[in-house]
């Protein structure tokens, strides 16, 4: 008797037709058997799929304008993605120690700098990723400000917006200290000192930033846990906010 084998062709159809191949492909998945062309199977395509449903199934065609954005938005979450994945890398590395004599914060920056393998590649990357993220959320907000992007319905992400700002702003001051050279102490010591200055609460102010009295292996420790740990991850949960917002405001504002 003649043992007739398979074509691939229908090989390939079994194993389409195969519980465990649509346990693993959605339906509307361009893998699965039937999938047309067509607007419905697109759509289908894109909510389905655990990285594809980020997007909206439909884009206005304004929104995909270079120069009506520039996507500084967009290359601001890049800045944050390349500053995570390279801030990781540093915490291989570094220890936010400066106490019993010793500047270990200091040293193992230095041994990043000389004796880690990209070490140094690393670190410029982490440093002018920094510097380039402040640049460009402040360029992406006078954009939206020049645009009018703030406007009814969006006031409220214009509100979120503020808020990464100043988170931003608070990731790259607290970052600064951690080099724990004379430029970053003394930078450190002249900013704390305004919150000196707050009305009423100075001195509790002044306390709560340094954890001491002078900047010490206390605020040191104090804002490395704020850098790494608990700034980053309100920005993650307001940037959340920001982009879920984006598509329920109707998307990218535009020329009506
Ligand atoms: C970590 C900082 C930020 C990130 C990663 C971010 C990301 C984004 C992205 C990807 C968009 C889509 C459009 C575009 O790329 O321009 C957007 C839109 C928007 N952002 Fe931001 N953003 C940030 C900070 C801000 C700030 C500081 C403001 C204002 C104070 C702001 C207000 C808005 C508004 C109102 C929109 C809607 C604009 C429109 O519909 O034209 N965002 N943001």
């Amino acid at each position: 008797m003649k043992l007739k084998l398979p074509s691939p062709g229908e090989l390939g159809d079994r194993l389409r037709d195969s519980e465990v191949w649509k346990s693993i492909f959605r339906p509307g998945s361009v893998f699965r058997k039937g999938y047309k062309d067509t607007s419905r199977d697109r759509a289908l395509a894109t909510m389905n799929n655990v990285l594809y449903h980020l997007h909206p199934t439909k884009v206005k065609r304004h929104g995909l304008k270079l120069t009506y954005t520039f996507c500084l938005g967009g290359l601001s979450f890049f800045l944050f993605i390349v500053l995570t994945v390279t801030g990781i890398f540093l915490m291989f590395f570094y220890r936010p120690m400066a106490d019993l004599g010793g500047a270990q914060a200091y040293a193992d920056m230095q041994s990043i700098r000389t004796t880690v393998f990209f070490g140094d590649w690393m670190r410029n990357m982490h440093r002018w990723g920094a510097h380039l993220m402040v640049f460009s959320v402040t360029l992406h907000m006078a954009r939206v400000f020049y645009t009018g992007a703030y406007k009814p319905p969006r006031e409220f992400n214009w509100v979120v917006g503020v808020i990464l700002l100043f988170l931003t702003l608070g990731l790259s001051f607290t970052g600064y200290l951690l080099p724990w050279d004379q430029l970053s102490i003394w930078a450190v010591t002249v900013g704390t000192s305004l919150g000196g200055y707050a009305p009423f609460i100075a001195k509790q102010a002044n306390f709560l930033l340094l954890g001491g009295a002078v900047v010490g292996p206390q605020t040191l420790l104090r804002w490395y846990v704020l850098h790494v740990l608990a700034l980053p991850f309100v920005l993650v949960l307001f940037l959340a906010v920001h982009f879920w917002r984006i598509r329920k405001d109707g998307g990218i504002s535009g020329p009506l």
